[in-house]
């Protein structure tokens, strides 16, 4: 499964790239207003430090205008995935981008009938969202597991971009039912390295170590 970084933090992508934990990128509205960038500009300096496909957001709600938005975003750079939402508009868009030869990565998607005409209009990535849907106490999980079954039946080649993942455990399910990528904050993929009995055992270790005397260097 392959990891795409949720977030326009450029120094928080870039030291999870250095340890080759980044394929990819994705961003959206909110977070490039947490970042303080201007769009252009952060995501052209985002490209230049991941290779993978760095997804941009389109904020128009009309066709002809996310398009327009969705080209000049690519022009950023070769690795732009453009990012449009699952509304009618969105999947209008993401056909002609997608004839393009653009990558376009479907984004707000909440039912697997939303991910199957995602997939119909050309969507290189589908990202449902795991988290907004445990929110409102329904299975977010289901969901991954349900549009994978869906493209597997009919042969889709669209990617399962499993996104707004909250835990260490939605990562290891998505990884099980088969996401083909999870994006997730930078704290949660950090998180995938603790355990408790990790912690536990690097203690005692250290603890017999120096009751040793010895060094190694
Ligand atoms: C994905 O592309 C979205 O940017 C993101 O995963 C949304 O996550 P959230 O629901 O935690 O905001």
């Amino acid at each position: 499964m392959r990891f795409f970084v949720d977030t326009a933090d450029v120094a928080a992508i870039a030291e999870l790239n250095d340890l080759g934990m980044v394929d990819g990128v994705t961003t959206n509205p909110s977070l490039i207003l947490k970042s303080g960038r201007n769009i252009l500009e952060v995501t052209k300096e985002i490209c230049s430090i991941v290779s993978g496909p760095v997804s941009a957001e389109v904020v128009a709600l009309k066709a002809e205008d996310m398009i327009a938005e969705g080209r000049k975003l690519a022009e950023i750079a070769e690795n732009i995935a453009v990012k449009v939402p699952l509304t009618w508009d969105g999947l209008k868009t993401c056909k002609v981008l997608s004839d393009d030869g653009l990558m376009v990565n479907v984004t707000l998607c909440f039912s697997a009938n939303q991910a199957l005409l995602a997939a119909k209009a050309g969507a290189t990535f589908i990202s449902p969202f795991i988290g907004r849907l445990d929110d409102i106490n329904l299975d977010g999980l289901e969901l991954i597991s349900d549009i994978r079954q869906i493209y597997d039946n009919y042969g889709f080649d669209t990617q399962i971009l499993a996104a707004s993942i909250r835990t260490a455990n939605h990562v290891t399910q998505c990884a099980l039912i088969g996401a083909d990528v999870m994006t997730a904050p930078p704290s949660v993929i950090k998180a995938l390295a603790t355990h408790v009995l990790t912690e536990k055992g690097l203690d005692q270790f250290t603890k017999d170590w120096a009751q040793t005397g010895q060094k190694i260097i």
